[in-house]
């Protein structure tokens, strides 16, 4: 099935079922090639004097022309219309959406947590249900990441949107969702997370009735996959388990309205068409899903916890080598063995700022108040570890081997300091008494 309708008013169940039927293109990185109409692909050239079938060509860049072949993303679009044909943007509402330089506050040392931000109130789609938590950096210098909740009771229709500011890695953590993208159409639910690279224009249809997440808006450089090391070959993620869409394309001529995020505001513009009308594509700036239950845990069979780092899935680097703008790290069911060891993740100071969240189940450094969907900011220097209970509980356990298999946790972990906007401080879900969690952990010294 190739050629789509204009989504979003066929109901859950409809979009359920074309969730279901999807076929990917598997790879991460890969040099991808799609038709949905056979013969629609150019052969041996990218930019043909007459496109087949009277299609448009059309070079979609992720990164600068000139950048080295293996970070280059590109991709060749072949569609019913340019891009180029559309009417002015206007500025519209952010509401809840704020982007870098983060300014509203001062730059906070303090351990945050939030409980799940609530349902919306009213309608609300994938891009007014979006919810800044914080952020560092700055969009117009591409450095730096804005983080998001989003919460959603309704499709998005005739609506599409694109983000210019930076790529979308989407972590859903209840209910699913359909993104039918430029590139074709990928469902992710909890468990999974999505990608959609800068610049590529999707709509966000609900396979449930209500729908909450986290997004980790990378401006900086493009996500992609760790370098292994000692490790070897494979591990950690491996490429082939990221899925990239086939090519499907709506051949729509009624008004859609194309959101723009740009420069850290939301514009409009009312297209005569569908802009997801790209017949056929090849190239690596694709959007993806991932399975975080692919993901290959490594970890000790000696003693001690190992960093953190260890659960690295994706990773976009800064200028310095090693130090990410943003790395995606999960948490994920894995066997403790360690002899001599304790074996929740230890206490620490980082210079690195971390956010996390948890997408089901608890998480193995906090016994209580850390819930799916809630959160958690210990910024640079912030100290941080196992809750009392937790170490009371870890301290005195038999080290038997152990399978931690009742969670599924998540960090955006960071260079910079991650200052919250004032709505998240100032959200009611907040937990003002976070600090408790750590009372009560008594002197054992004795000399
Ligand atoms: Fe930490």
């Amino acid at each position: 099935m190739s050629r789509t309708r204009q989504g979003g008013g066929d109901g859950p169940e409809a979009t359920r079922k074309t969730a279901a039927g999807l076929e990917y293109s598997s790879g991460f990185g890969n040099e991808h090639v799609s038709e949905a109409v056979p013969g629609a692909l150019p052969v041996g050239r990218n930019s043909p004097q007459r496109p087949p079938l009277g299609l448009y060509a059309e070079q979609l860049s992720g990164s600068a022309f000139t950048e080295p072949r293996h970070h280059n993303r590109r991709s060749w679009l072949y569609r019913i219309r340019p891009s180029a044909a559309h009417p002015p943007f206007r500025r519209i509402d952010n509401k809840l959406l704020r982007s870098a330089p983060f300014t509203e506050t001062e730059p906070d040392p303090n351990r945050l947590r939030w409980s799940p931000p609530p349902a919306p109130e009213g309608p609300t789609d994938f891009v007014d249900g979006l919810v800044t938590v914080g952020g560092n950096g700055d969009v117009l210098q591409r450095t730096g990441i804005g983080i998001h909740w989003y919460v959603a009771n309704r499709s998005m229709t005739r609506r599409v949107f694109g983000d210019s500011d930076g790529e979308l890695l989407i972590v859903p953590q209840h209910g699913g969702l359909l993104l039918r993208t430029e590139l074709g159409l990928l469902a992710a639910g909890p468990g999974e997370v999505a990608l959609i690279p800068r610049g590529v224009r999707f709509r966000v249809e609900l396979l449930e009735a209500e729908a909450r997440g986290y997004v980790c808006e990378n401006y900086g450089q493009p996500f992609r996959l760790p370098d292994l090391g000692p490790i070897g070959a494979n591990g950690l993620a491996n490429p082939r388990d990221f899925l990239a869409p086939t090519a499907a394309y709506e051949d729509v001529e009624e008004q859609v309205e194309v959101v723009n995020k740009f420069g850290g505001n939301l514009w409009a513009a009312d297209y005569d068409h569908s802009p997801l009308d790209v017949v056929a594509w090849h190239g690596n700036h694709v959007p993806y899903v991932y399975d975080l239950r692919r993901f290959n845990v490594l970890g000790t069979i000696s003693y001690d916890h190992p960093d953190p780092s260890i659960f690295t899935v994706l990773t976009s680097p800064s200028n310095t080598p090693g130090l990410a703008g943003a790395d995606f790290v999960v948490f994920a069911p894995r066997w403790l063995v360690g002899e001599d060891t304790f074996r929740p993740p230890y206490f620490h100071r980082n210079v690195m700022s971390e956010f996390m969240g948890l997408i089901e189940g608890a998480y193995d450094a906090k016994a209580e108040g850390f819930v799916p969907g809630g959160a958690s900011l210990h910024n640079m220097m912030s100290a941080h570890g196992p809750d009392r209970e937790t170490f009371d509980r870890a301290s005195a356990a038999e080290l038997k081997p152990h399978k931690v298999d009742d969670g599924l946790a998540f960090m955006f972990e960071t260079r910079w300091p991650v200052v919250p906007t004032a709505q998240a401080l100032a959200a009611p879900f907040r937990q003002p008494e976070y600090d408790a969690v750590w009372q009560g952990l008594e002197r054992h010294f004795d000399r």
